[in-house]
């Protein structure tokens, strides 16, 4: 079934398609909340899509490591990334490959937008890449509620129930609003 599923999202992008924008909003909550720390930081975008994240993580002045298992979305992003300066682009599946690609120092800033709702075991993703966090680090969740997503695309969203129980298990949580997304920001699992 696991395949099935990253084939789908590997013709999705192959097909040309993509994902709704990283808007104004949730660009000025990253400034704000999760600004590069003095001397530099590294960020991990995960399900990072074609990229547009990630490349404005690296414009803040981020070191970036984007993953996404479909590699026809990282065909798309590195086109957008001719000089591949601040990203890495890494294809693999969070929730089951090996994360050696993943940098071993960890990260100040782990960003998780529109993928959360189709993890398999949410609360094992978000555990063991809380421990990925360097300490003052935030990991932050970007995702459409149940509440403002149509009943017949109730799978990409979270519901309320869903969003404490993730919320949970951190010592520190802010949630804002970004043009209907939630804007989730998780700090100390
Ligand atoms: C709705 S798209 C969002 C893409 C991007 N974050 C954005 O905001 O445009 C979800 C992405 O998560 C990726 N994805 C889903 N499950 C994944 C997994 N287990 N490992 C890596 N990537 C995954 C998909 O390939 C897809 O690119």
């Amino acid at each position: 079934m696991e395949y099935v599923v990253r084939e789908e999202w590997t013709k999705h992008y192959a097909d040309g398609k993509g994902f709704r924008q990283l808007g104004d909003r949730e660009r000025a909550l990253l400034a704000e909340h999760t600004p590069v720390p003095d001397g530099g930081g590294r960020a991990l975008d995960v399900g990072c899509g074609t990229g547009g994240l990630s490349l404005y993580l690296a414009s803040l002045g981020y070191e970036v490591d984007a993953v996404d298992f479909a590699d026809s979305a990282l065909d798309h992003a590195r086109q957008d990334d001719p000089d591949a300066a601040r990203v890495r682009w890494i294809c693999m599946d969070i929730e089951r490959d090996d994360p050696v690609d993943l940098c071993e120092d960890g990260y100040d800033l782990i960003v998780l937008r529109l993928v959360v709702p189709f993890f398999t075991d949410r609360t094992r993703i978000l555990h063991g890449l809380g421990q990925r966090l360097r300490p003052g680090g935030a990991l932050v969740v970007i995702t459409p509620t149940a509440e403002a997503t149509p009943e017949e695309r109730r799978g990409i969203a979270l519901d309320d129930d869903e969003i404490t129980l993730i919320a949970g298990s951190w010592k520190t949580y802010e949630r804002e609003d970004a043009d209907g997304l939630a804007f989730l920001i998780l700090r100390e699992p």
